[in-house]
């Protein structure tokens, strides 16, 4: 093994020593998984191994990313993702800057567009966006000479979610391909779920989706209907949790999304919660030792329990931490040394 541009010594982890860092990325942004072949999913969470190895070091800072600057634009709440981004960022050296909608421009009537552009003037050469409309990573890639970075946009995708989910479960059972898992809730609305579909099923898990029938999508399961029960391949829906939970690898919880729910999707919360909540007694159903995760926030006792959210199972505080060096390496891989892509922008 050598010594390398981070400081860190690479995993052989993708075909041999530094591979990780000599193989192109030729991606300028991360606006879902849908177009990520496998390989390149494999890339980042390879990197992502080696940031663990930065993270893990008294001083958890190297000077890659010294002198770029990444901007971190949230149009809707934010703990995790900001967090970790503006982590990110720093431990790599570069200058890392927060905007929240409510304390900028936007108040006063900046339109999406106009943010972007200043932005761009004043240097970004990373924007990190969330917001509440689907698409507006996508309108914002179409605007800016440096990366975008979707994170998390109305319930279309979350991608920087799926990949370190992808890697918390890579990381403790040691694979993906193969691995049962079932995303359980608030499918409907959720874009955790959309984006842990691409991530999982490109390397090879089984993926359940499972929730109430007015939380599913109804032309996925129209789809599913007409496709022998599957969504796509390797992917099935279920409305029966004690049935679908039985031998699962995974369970991944999601956030029941009131803000985003209308009224009477749900005959009531008690009847959510005995159907669907994941708790002791349906853990127990999953292989011994299956992992709990949720992508955070939590409704403690409502999608799942206390006692489980907490238990020896639970990984959620791990998803959290592998947050930062998932998105360690997508800064890495995205605007570090030798990225040399060709720029196309639309002129405002
Ligand atoms: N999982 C997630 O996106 O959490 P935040 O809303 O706190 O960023």
């Amino acid at each position: 093994m050598a010594e390398t541009l981070l400081g860190a010594r690479t995993l052989e982890t993708s075909g041999g020593e530094d591979a990780a860092e000599r193989m192109p990325f030729r991606r300028r942004h991360v606006l879902d998984l849908d177009d990520f072949t496998p390989h390149e999913i494999l890339r980042v969470l390879d990197t992502a191994d080696i940031m663990k190895e930065i993270l893990r070091r008294p001083i958890k800072r190297v000077p890659t990313l010294r002198g770029k600057t990444v901007v971190n634009l949230f149009y809707e709440a934010s703990t995790r993702t900001r967090v970790s981004f503006e982590l990110a960022a720093k431990n790599l050296g570069a200058d890392a800057v927060s905007i929240a909608a409510s304390g900028s421009s936007v108040t006063k009537g900046e339109s999406l567009v106009d943010t972007l552009c200043t932005l761009q003037a004043l240097g970004a050469d990373a924007v990190v966006i969330r917001h509440s409309y689907s698409g507006a990573p996508y309108l914002a890639a179409r605007y800016l000479k440096g990366s975008v970075i979707n994170a998390g946009d109305g319930w279309h995708a979350h991608p920087t979610q799926g990949l370190l989910d992808a890697y918390t479960i890579r990381s403790k059972l040691g694979r993906v391909a193969g691995v049962r898992v079932v995303i359980l809730g608030d499918i409907l609305h959720s874009r955790v779920a959309r984006s842990n579909l691409w991530a999982l099923t490109k390397l090879g898990a089984e993926v359940i989706l499972c929730g109430p029938p007015t939380l599913l999508p109804s032309w996925w399961v129209k789809r599913a209907a007409e496709h022998d029960g599957e969504l796509m391949p390797g992917v099935t829906l279920s409305t029966d949790l004690d049935r679908c939970i039985e031998g699962a690898d995974v369970v991944m919880a999601l956030r029941l999304q009131l803000e985003r729910m209308q009224a009477g999707l749900l005959p009531s919360m008690r009847e959510y919660v005995r159907l669907y909540q994941l708790n002791g007694e349906r853990v127990a159903r999953a292989k011994p030792n299956a992992l709990v995760m949720h992508p955070g926030p939590m409704n403690e006792g409502i999608e799942i329990s206390s006692e489980v959210a907490h238990g020896l199972q639970s990984v959620i505080e791990e998803q959290v931490a592998n947050g930062v060096a998932v998105r360690m390496a997508l800064l890495y891989l995205l605007i570090g040394p030798n990225i040399n892509l060709p720029v196309e922008v639309e002129k405002r």
